[in-house]
């Protein structure tokens, strides 16, 4: 196959063919393979990258980390608070100066702009670890675990349940369409993905032989669905005002035992994580005291069951995550 990703940025998955996508996961299995094994790689000694986090992170940046390290790269973290971006220095600033001492920048934050101004000025690669619009790095771990659950990616019925227009949703509806798998988005219109988006993912559908559809339906959403997937009802950046409209639109869209007896029998539940399954952590606490909700977008029956795959969604940010790593640096 013939593909070269060598220098070139990770920012959506828009940018990649199928072909392409399908190396990346390719080279993940590999990747996992080894790792499983204990089979060293570090096949990018010598190599240096930086991980900018503007918003929290558990999974992201312990995959980029331990990605990095397992190839033989140093890694530097710079948090929320302590770099010059944005505040004393232009992203453009920052981009040129970095490229200066790095082989490739992650950037995790706010607008898709600053990750694509990062990547216009840097002479090294760009990956996006998560944006208010796209999160193409997790797409690259879905695609992966459902690959593994079910054999195969072409023709798998794909749900997302929540808001269907946040970084998650748009990301799964974009990753599906790329290869080839039925995506439906379950969510009250208000929720729906920007119809631009929704048009040109239902044209590269068309060419993979995906499809697209869109209702506020429960029942008729899930019904024999493969794959119910759910994110958070509030994403990071999003003010807390928001809480009390978003659990009122969202209240009927909860996965529950009855979503997925309405899915296929081997439906499997999937979520990018973190979740609020249950009130231990301080933000569910502090809104089931307010709202009188003990758990949201799942529940926690449905989290903790045999169909449950998070965790192996979770560990597979890292072997795909090396993927991109290798295939832009190596
Ligand atoms: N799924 C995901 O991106 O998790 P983190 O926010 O912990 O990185
Ligand atoms: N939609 C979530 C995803 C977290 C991985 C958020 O942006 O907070």
């Amino acid at each position: 196959m013939s593909v070269n990703f060598k220098g070139r940025h990770f920012l959506k998955l828009l940018d990649f063919t199928p072909e392409e996508i399908r190396y990346l996961l390719d080279s993940a299995k590999e990747f996992k393979r080894m790792k499983h094994n204990r089979i060293l790689h570090k096949y990018l000694e010598g190599m240096n990258i930086v991980l900018i986090f503007e918003k929290t992170s558990t999974r992201t940046r312990c995959a980029f980390d331990v990605a990095g390290h397992d190839l033989g790269m140093g890694v530097t973290y710079l948090d929320p608070g302590s770099s010059q971006m944005g505040k004393k220095e232009s992203i453009a600033d920052t981009a040129r100066v970095l490229s200066r001492m790095f082989d490739g920048i992650e950037y995790r934050g706010f607008g898709q702009e600053i990750v694509d101004t990062l990547a216009e000025y840097a002479s090294v690669p760009v990956w996006n670890g998560l944006t208010d619009q796209f999160h193409p790095t997790q797409m690259l771990a879905d695609l992966l675990t459902i690959e593994e659950k079910f054999g195969h990616l072409q023709g798998v019925k794909v749900t997302y349940m929540g808001d269907a227009r946040n970084n998650t949703g748009n990301s799964l509806m974009v990753a599906c369409a790329k290869m080839g798998l039925h995506f439906t988005a379950c969510s009250p219109k208000e929720l729906f993905p920007a119809p631009e988006l929704v048009e040109t993912a239902k044209a590269i559908a068309a060419e993979s032989g995906g499809s697209i559809t869109l209702t506020d339906n429960v029942e008729e959403g899930t019904k024999g669905a493969e794959v119910i997937y759910t994110d958070i009802w509030v994403s990071m950046g999003e003010p807390d005002e928001v809480w009390a409209e978003r659990i009122r639109l969202l209240k009927p869209y909860q996965v529950n035992a009855a979503v997925m007896a309405n899915a296929a029998p081997n439906a499997v539940f999937s979520h990018c994580l973190p979740s609020f399954h249950d009130t231990n952590t301080t933000i569910s606490a502090e809104i089931a005291k307010k709202f009188g909700i003990t758990e949201m977008e799942v529940t926690n029956e449905v989290f903790e069951s045999k169909q449950s795959v998070v965790f192996d969604e979770a560990e597979n940010r890292m072997h795909t995550i090396k993927a991109v790593l290798y295939a832009t640096l190596g």
